[in-house]
């Protein structure tokens, strides 16, 4: 049986409401990076951080998983799925599958001082303290651009032995993310690119299947499990 890893990003959840960073009218035309989603943008100005993370916190709680969320937690439940998603808006668990979060969840806050993770409050603010170490130090628990992300180790375990690897609503501008479907290829596994469009690393992949994701992924999902 093919043991499959599927990279999701921010097109996924489109359809559910959630704007993606890239397009025209995406976060990223909005907001600049380096105020919003650096560690030395929240050191500058940590209201204008928590203010930006709180509003999609609010959006990301009103929004309902959409047909290609629920088509990859049916895909999760009947083979085995490696999940790994980009996006911190917690649609793959409402959806009912479980994902490793590499840029972490708005639904939990860090402490910058010891470490300590804990589940957000709606609104967060700068002189939060944090409940283990008391240190105004509180920040979302997201990956900005200059960090690490997360779960690593554990993403290359499974990348080295899939046999099918698909990305999905991702324009493969943001590394390490973007390098996976090549570290995948490597391996000897059948790479998938699901996407509204054609990106920037599209011709790294063996197929596609261009689409709207609520369409063409349950497409995917259907004939995958039918063998
Ligand atoms: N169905 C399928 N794909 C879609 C849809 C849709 N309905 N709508 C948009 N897309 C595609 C776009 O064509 C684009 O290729 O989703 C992709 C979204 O790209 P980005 O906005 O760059 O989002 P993503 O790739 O997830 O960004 C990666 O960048 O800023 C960081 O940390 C942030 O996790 C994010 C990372």
């Amino acid at each position: 049986m093919d043991r499959i890893v599927v990279l999701t990003g921010a097109g996924l959840s489109a359809e559910s409401g959630l704007g993606t960073f890239r397009d025209a009218e995406g976060l990223w035309a909005q907001h600049r990076i380096e105020d919003v989603a650096t560690p030395e943008g929240f050191a500058r100005n940590p209201a204008l951080v928590h203010e930006f993370y709180n509003a999609r916190r609010a959006q990301a709680a009103a929004a309902q998983p959409n047909a290609a969320h629920r088509a990859l937690a049916r895909l999760a439940g009947h083979a085995p799925v490696t999940l790994i998603t980009q996006n911190v808006d917690g649609l793959h668990e409402k959806a009912g599958a479980e994902a490793i979060h590499m840029h972490g969840a708005l639904s939990r806050a860090l402490c910058a001082a010891c470490g300590h993770g804990w589940e957000a409050p709606a609104t967060m603010a700068p002189d939060d303290p944090c409940p283990a170490c008391a240190a105004r130090a509180t920040r979302p628990d997201v990956v900005w651009f200059g960090e690490m992300p997360y779960h690593m180790d554990l993403i290359a375990d499974r990348l080295a032995e899939c046999t099918v690897f698909a990305a999905i609503g991702t324009s493969g501008q943001v590394y390490p993310a973007a390098g996976f479907v090549q570290e995948a290829a490597a391996r000897g596994a059948h790479t998938v690119e699901l996407n509204l469009e054609s990106t920037d690393v599209s011709g790294a992949f063996d197929a596609h299947h261009t689409g709207p994701a609520s369409r063409i992924v349950p497409q995917w999902v259907d004939r995958l499990l039918a063998g």
